[in-house]
């Protein structure tokens, strides 16, 4: 990559020039790696709102404009042309598969999708009422202990087989995780089935009968997937890219993900989401609740409202919304009441000011757990199906960051605020 600007800071009478990058899309950078050999200074930015942590040719944002490519494709695109297994395809290799590509890579993933049997009994060491998600923290970073023969990250071959196990075997123990929550035993995969129908499978069939999940219910299911797949350098990647960054392997950086995804700010949205709408109840309380989410000493947020990227709108909620409805029609429930909170939450939202000026718009998880509430699914699994889907994102951002040549630990620096050096006083003095 050659400059193609220089960027002069000035302070202190000095005078340092920075090389300037320009993307394919998006806002120039200024590259200051240099900055503190040269310039004996940090640059201070918590939260990461102006730093470009890395280089990726995976997925691009326009916040301003509501706009999301994966590999240059958009979503909405994506979302009513393509699968879920596409995508994952085209996320971890680039390119659109040919036919003979995908039958070869959906053969690969659906080879995959059984867990060691004696990961089972991990499980049985969680209390029944553990939240999901801790179950997944645990048993996705066990997988290390189980899948020695994918762990060395330097074997290009090795990575591949962790990517594939983990797209794989991630719905199997989201699924266990719900099945064991209920007390109903784990249903094995059905690799005969597309990834979101035996996703369904594994989580609403019972040994004591067939079970056949319908096919708009597992295109809805799919489009959720496919629509959470990726998103750039959210907290969750960065996560895992920092995880990775340190050569720890791939299923512990997964766990890391999962980890970090779980936060109500981040992938336990859709689930506070869906909690707020009903606390809410009924349209004629929506007034109190707009109230408190602008009122500043009230640490109550409208949940599934605002990004730190899209200032326009999200375009994955466009797709999401749209779902709903289908789906809310197909099961006979399309007065939901829940649906008719959230569209009059949104419209009255969207008509105030205060979010107004502040560019707060419905996100991806405004809609997503009214879709997954109808389909049968418990609020505590919405944050596990987030995960079982940005899966793909994570393993294909941490593909491209092994291989990338200038890999470094990742190690920030801080703005220092404590006590200088002081001497120790004994305990009788203080
Ligand atoms: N309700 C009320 N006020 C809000 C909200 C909200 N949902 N979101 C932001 N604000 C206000 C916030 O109080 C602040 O006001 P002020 O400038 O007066 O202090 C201003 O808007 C900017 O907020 P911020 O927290 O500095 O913005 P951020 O970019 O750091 O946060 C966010 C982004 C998504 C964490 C935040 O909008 C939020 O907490 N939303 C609710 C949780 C949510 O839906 N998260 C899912 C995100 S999409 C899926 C995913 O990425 O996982």
């Amino acid at each position: 990559m050659q400059p193609t600007k220089t960027a002069t800071l000035s302070f202190d009478g000095k005078s340092i020039d920075l090389p300037m990058y320009s993307p394919t899309a998006g806002p120039d950078v200024i590259d200051i790696r240099k900055l503190y050999s040269q310039a004996d200074v940090f640059t201070y930015d918590p939260g990461f709102t102006s730093t470009a942590a890395c280089e990726s040719t995976i997925t691009f944002i326009d916040g301003d404009e509501g706009v999301l490519l994966h590999r240059g494709y958009p979503i909405d695109q994506l979302a009513s042309k393509s699968h879920f297994l596409e995508v994952c395809f085209l996320l971890l290799y680039g390119e659109l598969p040919s036919s003979a590509a995908l039958e070869d890579f959906e053969t690969r993933v659906t080879r995959h999708t059984m867990v060691h049997e004696q990961m089972h009994n991990f499980f049985r060491g969680f209390r029944r009422d553990a939240h999901p998600m801790a179950t997944m923290v645990g048993v996705v970073g066990a997988m290390s202990a189980f899948y020695h023969d994918s762990l060395d990250i330097n074997d290009t071959w090795q990575r591949e087989v962790a990517a594939i196990r983990l797209i794989a075997k991630v719905p199997t123990i989201a699924a266990m995780a719900y099945k064991y929550s209920i007390g109903q035993p784990f249903v094995y995969p059905r690799n005969e089935l597309d990834y979101a129908s035996n996703f369904l499978s594994m989580c609403f069939a019972v040994p004591a009968e067939p079970y056949y999940a319908n096919p708009i219910l597992a295109r809805a299911m799919d489009r959720i997937f496919i629509l959470h797949a990726d998103h750039e350098q959210n907290a969750s990647t960065s996560t895992v890219r920092l995880a990775s960054s340190s050569g720890a392997n791939p299923f512990a950086c997964i766990a890391a993900g999962i980890a970090c995804l779980w936060g109500p700010a981040h992938g336990g949205a859709n689930q506070a989401c869906l909690e707020m709408l009903k606390e809410i109840g009924s349209v004629d309380r929506i007034p109190e609740f707009i109230a408190r989410a602008k009122d500043k000493n009230d640490p109550f947020r409208l949940m599934g409202f605002g990004h730190r990227v899209y200032k326009n709108f999200d375009p994955r909620a466009t797709v999401m919304k749209q779902s709903a409805d289908e789906v809310l029609d197909l099961l006979g429930v399309a007065n939901n009441p829940l649906l008719q909170v959230a569209k009059e939450l949104e419209r009255v939202a969207l008509q105030d000011e205060y979010f107004a000026e502040k560019k707060l718009f419905p996100n991806v998880d405004f809609y997503s757990g009214i879709i997954l509430e109808a389909m049968g699914f418990p609020t505590s699994m919405f944050t596990p199906i987030f995960a079982v889907s940005r899966t793909v994102g994570w393993i294909s951002q941490w593909k491209e960051q092994i291989a990338d040549p200038n890999l470094k630990i990742g190690r920030p620096r801080q703005l220092y605020l404590g006590e200088t050096t002081r001497d120790y006083t004994d305990i009788e003095k203080r």
